[in-house]
């Protein structure tokens, strides 16, 4: 597979080839190269909410099927741990439920809630047993504002990638989000998990794809910044228009903002509006299969019928319009790559630098 190069500059660069999200074989790497050591979303805290409870879960199903459990232990401490018992194998924790301690079903291991190694039948006369190996082994973990996130060899810390995102809307009462299950749906959408990002991260098709959005949004004002790991779109509110009511202890104290477009590599999507947070993960299932979980929170005393959640499945089927044409469109021969607006376009640059950085580390 050739290597991938992105221009440092946007004025130079031309975007990823066509067959970064055609191939099979770069789908592959990129499982191991990108999803393997980056921070993706699981489910809300709330799966482990008391001592005891057990939530097994497959990271990144369909592309990674780690099996994975979180548990709390009786002091209310929580963990990520490997769900595959170290003797041969089997599935330990098979269901979500209220357990003491975890025991395998096979031939009757057992582990502590904290993944450590605790009684085996059979096996007093096994040199050098029980060793550290026979532990479930723990997997790194973090929950923030309310959400589970996991990643099996992260290559950056989560406050590293998370940061100047929080720093940002320190001022907003994210400790007080609440899950709201009924309004939040999957989409399947046909076509690559990075096309699906790249439409998102750019404003430009806005008055193109999304006529009624275009209504609420400043286009002229706009705009972008970049971090290390993630970018924020600001979209600014026409007069009238729902916005932030934003403290002067903030950068942003002045302007009206109708939302924050927060995007963390390499396929989370925080989209935070004056009534709460509309978050998008992009989970890829096959190179050409997406599912795209919206997950609905809610701040402290807002109502969900209060504002145009209607709004956000209209934006979402037009986007799933153009990103599934974009995929039939890169099938062409006479298609392999284009080049960016440096106004419009920098987040979509940023990505594909991402994408290329980390396809190239070995
Ligand atoms: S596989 Fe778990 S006890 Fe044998
Ligand atoms: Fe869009």
């Amino acid at each position: 597979m050739k290597k991938l190069e992105i221009e440092t500059q946007i004025e130079k660069a031309s975007t990823l080839p066509s067959a970064f999200y055609k191939i099979r074989p770069s789908f592959e790497k990129s499982q191991e190269y990108i999803f393997a050591r980056t921070w993706q979303y699981v489910a809300d805290a709330s799966v482990v909410n008391k001592p005891m409870d057990t939530y097994p879960f497959t990271f990144l199903k369909n592309v990674l099927d780690e099996p994975l459990v979180f548990t709390k232990d009786k002091e209310n401490q929580m963990h990520c741990l490997s769900n595959v018992c170290t003797h041969r194998g089997k599935i330990v924790v098979e269901e979500a439920k209220k357990q003491r301690m975890l025991s395998c079903m096979y031939h009757g291991r057992c582990f502590r809630l904290d993944g450590s190694f605790k009684s085996m039948p059979e096996f007093d006369k096994v040199e050098g047993f029980p060793s550290p190996k026979d532990d479930l082994t723990k997997i790194p973990f973090k929950e923030w504002a309310g959400m589970l996130f996991v990643a099996l060899e992260p290559t950056v810390d989560f406050d590293a990638v998370f940061g100047p995102m929080q720093e940002r809307l320190s001022w907003l009462p994210l400790d007080k989000l609440t899950f709201h299950e009924p309004s939040s749906q999957d989409y399947m959408v046909n076509a690559n998990w990075a096309l699906y990002c790249d439409n998102y991260l750019e404003g430009f098709h806005i008055p193109f794809v999304h006529p009624a959005l275009n209504e609420a949004l400043a286009f002229e004002e706009y705009d972008y910044e970049l971090f290390d790991y993630g970018n924020l779109q600001l979209g600014v509110a026409k007069e009238g228009e729902p916005c932030f009511d934003i403290p002067p202890s903030s950068p942003d104290y002045g302007k009206n903002i109708y939302a924050y477009y927060y995007w963390i590599f390499p396929n989370l999507m925080f989209n935070f509006y004056p009534w709460g947070l509309s978050l998008n993960v992009v989970q890829p299932l096959a190179y050409d299969k997406t599912l795209v979980r919206f997950r609905t929170y809610l701040y402290e005393g807002k109502n969900i019928e209060d504002w145009s959640v209607n709004q956000l499945h209209q934006t979402e089927m037009e986007d799933e319009a153009v990103v599934e044409s974009v995929q039939f469109g890169i099938q062409s021969r006479y298609y392999k790559s284009g080049r960016f607006s440096p106004t419009m376009e920098k987040g979509v640059h940023h990505f594909h630098r991402l994408v290329a950085q980390f396809m190239n580390t070995e």
